[in-house]
């Protein structure tokens, strides 16, 4: 048996079932292969499935409104993939005439798709002979041809885009490149793979060389970026007397780009209380000289993402009428309700969350805040 007719005989038996497997639904497939970039498949299917009952097709989410789509999206992270589908969407409805064009080649050309969901899509859909090389099929590949090439370099990709090549069959592409991801994530773990009970245990040659721990082949350390975010709240009342709260919203080419937060100062370093209110931001904030303040500050939170580690603390301070209507300039006021409407970053969620459990009265600084 060649190695694909032994793979999709294995892929027959024991493929997981996904709810868009089967489906020659670009839109729905789409939805699937972005939402699972970055994203484990069991909590994938939930987002999934919420997803495509709020758009059901490419129309609804090309006339839905950005926060709507984010909304959606809130807890999965890389809100960019959101943002990047909601353009692909208007722009499918305006120029494509509201349907996804048929080849690897010009998928790859939308916002978002990249060059593993053009051929997921390619061969998934339209039955395209294209290789999809998404991490599991990288591992599965390295370990079973014991291939020394690092996958963080471009002649190391192409060289297992090519061995995918050739081991692709003529029939099937879609199965067979959705064979090889299920055969990572099921058998050919990144840890503790089942090789006892691997179909190609006798051709594996990382197995022989008994170095399956060690494929695939990287030489990349990525470095993390340590940021500082204190965040404030500051507590007011709205003009019914609730309790409301200022927040804004992200810009500029960052995380969360788009989402709505607390007023921010990012820091280089972990500031101390007097370093936070004798900051210029602070200062800019409220130039008139203020007394000691009170209020509640939590111990640095470590929130980790991909390739960033951020240090978030809040500083919780209730505040008079006079200062809500200077901040009023830089910060649109909210309240409960309000702000659960809007697409935030779950740090954000669980700050807020945290504030209402905090211990009240404490006092922030001994310091007179002079500015
Ligand atoms: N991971 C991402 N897309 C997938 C698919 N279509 N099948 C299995 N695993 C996947």
């Amino acid at each position: 048996m060649t190695f694909s007719d032994t793979l999709l005989k294995w892929y027959d038996e024991h493929r997981r079932n996904l709810p868009w497997r089967g489906l020659h639904d670009a839109y729905r497939v789409w939805v699937s292969e972005i939402i699972l970039q970055q994203t484990r498949i069991d909590q994938g299917i939930g987002y999934y499935h919420r997803f495509v009952e709020t758009f059901p097709d490419i129309y609804a989410l090309a006339t839905a409104s950005e926060d709507e789509v984010l909304r959606v999206w809130q807890g999965l992270g890389y809100y960019s993939r959101a943002r990047n589908m909601h353009e692909t969407a208007r722009n499918i409805v305006a120029n494509h005439g509201g349907s996804f064009p048929q080849s690897s080649a010009k998928l790859i050309k939308l916002k978002g798709i990249g060059e593993y969901t053009a051929a997921a899509l390619a061969s998934i859909v339209f039955n395209e002979n294209v290789p999809a090389l998404d991490g599991n099929v990288y591992r599965v590949l390295a370990r079973i041809f014991a291939v020394p090439h690092s996958i963080d370099t471009s002649p190391g990709k192409k060289t297992f885009r090519e061995l995918a090549m050739q081991l692709m069959p003529d029939k099937r592409p879609g199965e067979f490149n959705q064979a090889l991801m299920d055969f990572g994530s099921m058998v050919c773990k990144p840890v503790n793979p089942l090789c006892n009970d691997c179909i190609f245990q006798d051709q594996c040659l990382a197995l022989q060389k008994q170095s399956v721990d060690k494929y695939p082949v990287r030489n990349i350390k990525r470095k993390v970026r340590e940021r500082y975010f204190n965040y404030f709240l500051f507590q007011t009342n709205g003009p019914a007397g609730e309790p409301c709260f200022f927040i804004q919203k992200r810009t500029g080419n960052d995380i969360w780009k788009n989402m709505y937060e607390l007023p921010l100062l990012e820091t280089s370093s972990q500031l101390s209380e007097e370093e936070i209110f004798s900051n210029p931001w602070w200062k800019a904030l409220f130039p008139a000289e203020k007394d000691v303040l009170i209020g509640k500050i939590t111990p640095p939170m470590l929130h980790q993402l991909t390739h960033q580690r951020i240090h978030a603390r809040l500083i919780h301070l209730k505040i008079s009428s006079g200062d809500a209507k200077i901040l009023r300039n830089r910060f649109r006021l909210t309240d409960n309700e309000g702000f659960n409407e809007l697409p935030k970053p779950r740090l954000i969620e669980m700050l807020v969350m945290q504030a209402d459990e905090m211990p009240t009265g404490t006092k922030i600084s001994d310091c007179n805040i002079q500015t």
